[in-house]
């Protein structure tokens, strides 16, 4: 793997990386789309990370597709796929750990503690083996996202973070393994996600800036569906992941819900052009 870094290095072409957990859907092939369109080769990862499952967790349900991964990657022009087994990433004796402290503990890592200790740390082991320019990775899972990049920054990380946007079902949901856990009634539930954000996106529009408001409405929308149980719902500046009480530069609007046994984040971007708000969601 190394070696096709070093070549494509020499000639001058940046190497692209997409790591993800497998079972793919049209979300992580955005992001592939993405790094086809900026670099080649183009090296995607499928690992189900263990150090980032609390136990109790998925892990051992975790839907693993990886002859169906495999096609689709070829299919969309994927020119190498690193599927290393667990006892290749952590061999007996493995004791390093990444962690970003403060960006952990906030959020999903209140709600699931050592999880993105887990994934800094493999994050950073497949960027060393892959050594991509630009590595890519989904809005979807923002504050992963933010962790990522402060991550490469303060390691000084010769590798350009990228977030994609988010892609979403038909109605909304946005795309995620975990959906195919959801059962009939859950997965229309589910909808109450975006239902939410995008109310929040509407008053946004109409020009409310008060994000106490902002997330009181949100609240408001998720406890209306009887099979949402939320974790949280918050908005939060987008470089800290602190919480704001009035709208500035970018925020993201976060919220993480459970459905039986099921669990769903979603969020919103709000940025700031030329003195106006613009909520994408
Ligand atoms: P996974 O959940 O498989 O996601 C892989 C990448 O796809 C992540 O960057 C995620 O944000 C992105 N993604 C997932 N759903 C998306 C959607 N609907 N739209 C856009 N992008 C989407 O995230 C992980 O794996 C792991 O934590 C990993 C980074 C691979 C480390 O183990």
């Amino acid at each position: 793997m190394k070696q096709v870094a070093r070549q494509a290095r020499a000639e001058g072409r940046p190497v692209g990386f997409v790591p993800t957990m497998g079972a793919l859907h049209a979300g992580h092939m955005s992001l592939v789309g993405a790094a086809k369109s900026e670099c080649h080769p183009v090296i995607a990862s499928i690992f189900v990370n263990p150090s980032q499952f609390a136990p109790g967790e998925d892990f051992q349900k975790y839907p693993r597709t990886l002859e169906e991964d495999r096609k689709r990657l070829e299919e969309a022009g994927v020119d190498y796929l690193f599927a290393p087994e667990a006892a290749e990433m952590y061999p007996q004796g493995f004791s390093t750990w990444v962690n970003v402290d403060g960006l952990s503990d906030r959020l999903e890592g209140r709600v699931r503690p050592g999880h993105f200790r887990g994934v800094t740390t493999v994050v950073l082991k497949l960027l060393e083996i892959a050594q991509p320019q630009k590595a890519f990775f989904g809005r979807k899972d923002a504050q992963q996202a933010r962790l990522i990049q402060r991550m490469a920054r303060d390691l000084h990380l010769d590798c350009e973070i990228i977030v994609c946007p988010i892609v979403r079902e038909p109605d909304g949901l946005a795309m995620s393994s975990r959906n195919a856990y959801l059962n009939a009634a859950e997965r229309r539930a589910a909808t109450v996600l975006h239902r939410a954000l995008d109310g929040a996106r509407r008053e946004i529009e109409r020009g409310e800036r008060d994000a106490l408001r902002l997330s009181a409405a949100m609240r408001e929308v998720v406890r209306g569906e009887p099979l949402a149980q939320p974790d949280y719902v918050e908005l939060v500046d987008a470089e800290t992941l602190e919480p704001v009480t009035r709208l500035r530069r970018a925020c993201l609007a976060l919220l993480a819900v459970r459905f039986g046994a099921t669990r769903l984040i979603d969020n919103l971007l709000i940025e700031e052009r030329d003195g106006a708000f613009l909520a994408t969601l």
